[in-house]
């Protein structure tokens, strides 16, 4: 494996919205960012992954891009990113933006002017179909419910968007796109932009011609995953993007990779990949279900353990997958993995502790370090997010009561993790002077920064260890390239795994409330983080407390 600068970095994703507001209007902003940007040197993280800022009508909160050279004003200014950039740089820090390409907004100037004149060249940035009553081009549902077809205003032709209907997707297969997509890459790169997480990006693929395929809900549409099974060739774009962008300045470059064809790791990770990384979905997928949220299976330790086992096991040393908790499109991770009635600072501990210790690079979502939890939310009225909205009518509509489907969608709510930084115990959590645009957790008067930082105890201080211990120059190696062997795999509610390189180091936790007694193979020879102030044993035996975690020297 070729060694890269990225290898051995801890990484930081920003939600611009929910950040930090500057000035009162209760939207997270870039000079928000630019007044934390020591808050996060002293965490410890290098790569700050910003989610959209760019001008946008925030139909999926900027994931729907109207201009992508501005800024949006809710966010900031050209100027304010140009410093922030400055700023991190000067604190070793590098900015990722989010690279959203497979759609834009329908208030995209590309847009517009294919409404103006759908056979142009605009209209051959998007696909287009002509209109016939009574039948759709294809029987696609879209990610966010209803249709993907959707028609083209003032037309008589209708547009293709895998997602929301603000989001219409742009035609890869046209070499004149593509160009426009290099260009503002570079654009940004030249600005001095570490990289790029990079969007949906499964979806520039399609199987050509379109057709339709069986139907499987009684709405008579397919997921569109059906589509994307059957498309192939994605490879010829992603290693044209990679080559004309990201490659020339040796950015980093992390995927958001959901079903890459089986053997089709090392394309996209292996040494000269399409992306430096991609991220480990495995455990935030795990017991969805094709019918709606509603009907997902709860995830059990075992479960975890096995989703992270299996995607190291398929990854071995091909590459670094980014293993996360949680990130802005799901629940905080500690209300997902943990029984509620568990959760508390020592099992978010263990929790961190177990998933960052593994191969990849890993990521923090805000709030995550301070152990952030799911939002209690009382009405669907309180739900901002389009796809909780959409996921409650699908549970309406399979027959749940209110407070059933209002139940799906608080487990899986977007929002959960969109709700605003949990700075200080002050009004609005610390994060706005003025009305926050999302309801704050009423639980930041106990978990926020301020209360946390100075704290030995804190989750935070626990993260900042784990950081500490990463880039510690005795065991970085081992953290970094050490390979992953899982032990005692088969023990109920314990996960625990070997890194071994240089030295050897033993992750162990014990994923539940009541103890349990490990015997190691060997002694150890030295304790380098445990989330409780003993260690109870006799000779090699150690009776693990509830929900205690331990890393080992061997
Ligand atoms: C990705 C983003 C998500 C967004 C979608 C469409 O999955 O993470 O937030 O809604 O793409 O851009
Ligand atoms: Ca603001």
């Amino acid at each position: 494996m070729i060694k890269k600068w990225w290898h051995d970095k801890v990484a930081y994703q920003i939600y611009p919205k929910s950040f930090y507001d500057s000035n009162g209007d209760g939207i997270g902003d870039i000079p928000g960012i630019i007044s934390k940007l020591d808050y996060l040197r002293d965490l410890g993280v290098d790569i700050l992954w910003l989610s959209p800022c760019y001008r946008s009508p925030l139909a999926d909160q900027g994931y729907d891009i109207s201009d992508y050279y501005s800024i949006d004003p809710r966010f900031g200014t050209m100027a304010d990113m140009e410093r922030l950039i400055a700023e991190a740089k000067k604190r070793d820090m590098y900015i990722l933006m989010d690279l959203v390409v497979n759609h834009c907004s329908d208030e995209h100037e590309w847009f517009r002017k294919a409404c103006e004149d759908p056979d142009g060249k605009y209209g051959r940035f998007f696909y287009l179909r002509d209109k016939k009553e009574g039948e759709l081009p294809t029987n696609w549902r879209s990610y966010f419910g209803g249709t993907v077809w959707e028609d083209l205003p003032g037309t008589d032709k209708q547009y293709l968007h895998v997602f929301h209907k603000k989001q219409p997707d742009l035609n890869w297969e046209n070499p004149e796109l593509r160009e426009e997509v290099y260009k503002n890459i570079n654009w940004w790169l030249d600005k001095g932009l570490g990289g790029f997480r990079i969007d949906a990006i499964i979806n520039i693929k399609k199987a050509l011609p379109f057709r339709s395929y069986p139907t499987d809900r009684d709405d008579g549409l397919c997921s569109i995953d059906a589509m994307l099974e059957e498309a192939s060739g994605i490879g010829a774009f992603l290693s044209e993007l990679r080559d004309r962008t990201f490659k020339k300045y040796d950015a980093f470059s992390v995927g958001e990779v959901f079903h890459e064809k089986p053997g089709e790791l090392p394309d996209f990770i292996g040494d000269n990949g399409y992306f430096s990384s991609m991220f480990d979905f495995n455990e935030a997928i795990f017991g969805h279900s094709e019918k709606g949220w509603y009907d997902a299976s709860p995830i059990t330790p075992d479960d975890y353990k096995n989703c992270c086992f299996a995607a190291q096991e398929k990854t071995g040393k091909i590459g670094f997958l980014s293993n996360i908790i949680e990130n802005h499109d799901g629940p905080r991770g500690v209300s997902r993995y943990i029984p509620e009635s568990d959760c508390c600072d020592r099992s978010k501990k263990m929790l961190a502790a177990l998933n960052f210790m593994l191969r990849g690079i890993p990521f923090i979502y805000q709030g995550q370090e301070l152990g952030m939890e799911n939002l209690p939310f009382s009405s669907i009225d309180e739900v901002d997010d389009i796809s909780s909205r959409d996921e409650y009518q699908v549970a309406l509509h399979a027959g749940l009561s209110e407070a059933e489907a209002l139940r799906a969608v608080a487990a899986h709510s977007r929002d959960n993790a969109r709700t605003p930084m949990q700075w200080s115990g002050q009004a609005n959590a610390g994060f706005t002077d003025g009305t926050p645009w999302l309801k704050v957790n009423p639980n930041y008067t106990s978990i926020n920064a301020a209360a946390q930082i100075g704290d030995e105890d804190s989750v935070y201080a626990f993260y900042k260890k784990l950081i500490a211990l990463r880039k510690n120059p005795v065991y970085r190696e081992t953290v970094v390239y050490g390979t992953l062997e899982p032990i005692w795999r088969e023990r109920h509610n314990l996960m625990a795994y070997y890194r071994k390189g240089e030295r050897t180091l033993l992750v162990v936790g014990n994923f539940q409330k009541d103890t349990q007694e490990i015997t190691l193979p060997a002694p150890y020879k030295k304790v380098l983080l445990n989330n409780d102030k003993n260690i109870v044993e006799h000779d090699e035996t150690i009776t693990l407390q509830g929900y205690q975690v331990l890393i080992l020297e061997m």
